[in-house]
């Protein structure tokens, strides 16, 4: 048993990152034949690339995906602690599964990501869950093989989470869910330390990828026929700071362009290590989406300043406006309502910037609580009710704004890459460069290209299209 420790958790030193090759014992290939998994994944997409590589242990394991939970030989939670609802999901997943555990002794459950790494999750589990067969954490991953090879004979539970500061595993088996655009890691973790964020806690110190990796991943999905990558970290404007001396993510960008990827993406960004070189190559590089998604949180600065955001009102709308100036440049942004001691008038402060920035999109939030953050000993003084009725405001004024900026693209044509067949009968799905969701009427065999295609209605969550000869 090794239970997690949010004393080690909270590190942060120089010491060196371990880099680590994954390794499969020979014995381990056959584990899964005649066996079938399911998975659920909660959360970012962070967390939906860990899936990518749990999936592609269990394939080089011989274990078969099923989406039918009541099938499952093995079943795996992929968890997220952002909020509580995310919690209290995966929770309720764990009661549906027990029903099935009774009727079914040698099913094994596991479970991983962020929530396994919180202490109060994982006691809770040894007390009420103890039907559980493993938990492990996000720093060790690749021990998924062996825990659930020493599960197939010992059905007591085995709780093995690491508490550090983290590691970086290369070369982990990956079976993505996308064929034609893919996430890359390029930094884990979080030293940002925002005071109502658990991220930090559990995935640990800010820790770049080797630019060479990352390169040779993206070359390879470049002949794999790959579209589009993703590059992904909580705060991908770190990246670099923790291992080369002049080397950023605008240099990191720079040469995944030269891969000719078509697109090339990148989340999520934080205002402080926003550079005006960054800007520059957003600005001048064809094949680098003009989207960035930029979450303000707060527009009191005073509030801000409570979050340990490290930015104000102003300086925030500073770096909009300059991002702003790229041409056809979609922003959105995440935003939080209800942190203690948030007044009518701060909350005021965040109308008022999302009616000067009228952003393309946000993602809203109701403040959750969450264990051993410093913000979760704030007095909470905004009732339920202020914070609902503070989310409900703010929706619609953020829903009015996206539709606006839908109806902007009415009449003219934009570059879909085409992903598959619409839920709408007899349409193509895909998504533009700045992440808008397009219907149209195609041809079966564009299906994994990119198109041209022209605006003819806009709705607040998605568009509809003609594709252009
Ligand atoms: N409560 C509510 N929202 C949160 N987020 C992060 N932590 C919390 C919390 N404790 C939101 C932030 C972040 C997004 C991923 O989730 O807006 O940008
Ligand atoms: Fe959490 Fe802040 Fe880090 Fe984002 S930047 S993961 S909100 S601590």
């Amino acid at each position: 048993m090794q239970v997690p420790d949010y004393k080690l958790a909270r590190k942060r030193t120089k010491d060196e990152v371990l880099i680590r090759d994954f390794k499969i014992d020979k014995s381990l290939l056959k584990l899964g034949v005649n066996k079938k998994y399911f998975i659920k994944t909660y959360g970012c997409q962070m967390n939906e690339h860990d899936s990518e590589n749990i999936k592609g242990m269990l394939n080089l394991m011989k274990f078969e995906e099923t989406d039918n939970m009541e099938d499952a030989d093995f079943i795996i939670l992929n968890t997220c602690s952002i909020r509580e609802n995310a919690h209290n999901k995966a929770f309720g997943m764990l009661g549906r599964i027990k029903h099935i555990k009774d009727n079914k002794p040698n099913l094994i459950v596991a479970l991983c990501g962020c929530m396994a790494q919180e202490e109060g999750v994982v006691s809770e589990i040894i007390k009420k869950y103890n039907y559980v067969n493993f938990v492990f954490g996000t720093h060790n991953l690749d021990e998924l093989p062996d825990l659930l090879q020493k599960s197939f004979y010992d059905s007591k539970l085995n709780v093995d989470v690491i508490s550090c500061e983290g590691n970086i595993i290369e070369d982990m088996p990956v079976l993505r869910d996308n064929k034609y655009k893919a996430y890359v890691n390029i930094i884990y973790g979080c030293d940002k330390f925002c005071t109502y964020c658990i991220v930090p806690y559990t995935r640990g110190k800010q820790r770049s990828r080797r630019k060479e990796d990352i390169i040779k991943e993206v070359k390879e999905l470049v002949k794999d026929g790959y579209q589009e990558v993703t590059l992904l970290g909580q705060n991908v404007n770190a990246y670099g700071k923790d291992l080369y001396d002049d080397y950023d993510l605008a240099s990191l960008l720079v040469d995944v362009s030269k891969t000719k990827i078509p697109r090339i993406r990148f989340i999520t960004s934080h205002p402080w290590d926003f550079t005006d070189s960054l800007i520059d190559v957003i600005k001048n590089h064809d094949n680098i989406v003009k989207f960035v998604h930029l979450p303000v949180q707060s527009g009191s600065t005073k509030i801000l300043k409570q979050m340990g955001r490290r930015y104000t009102k102003e300086s925030y709308i500073e770096l909009f406006d300059k991002l702003k100036k790229i041409d056809g440049i979609s922003i959105t942004t995440d935003i939080i309502v209800g942190f203690p001691g948030e007044t009518e008038d701060d909350f005021q402060d965040t109308l008022d910037l999302v009616n000067y920035c009228k952003f393309d999109g946000a993602f809203t939030f109701i403040y959750s609580p969450r264990e051993n953050t410093p913000a979760s000993v704030l007095k909470d003084n905004v009732t339920l009710e202020e914070k609902e009725q503070r989310l409900y405001k703010l929706n619609e004024l953020v829903n009015k704004y996206s539709l606006e900026s839908n109806k902007r693209m009415l009449n003219n044509n934009y570059k879909v890459l085409v992903e598959g067949e619409s839920s709408k009968k007899g349409m193509l799905f895909g998504y533009t460069e700045t992440n808008k969701l397009v219907n149209f009427k195609g041809n079966m065999d564009s299906i994994g290209k990119i198109v041209s295609v022209k605006i003819i209605d806009a709705k607040s969550f998605s568009l509809d299209g003609e594709i252009v000869e």
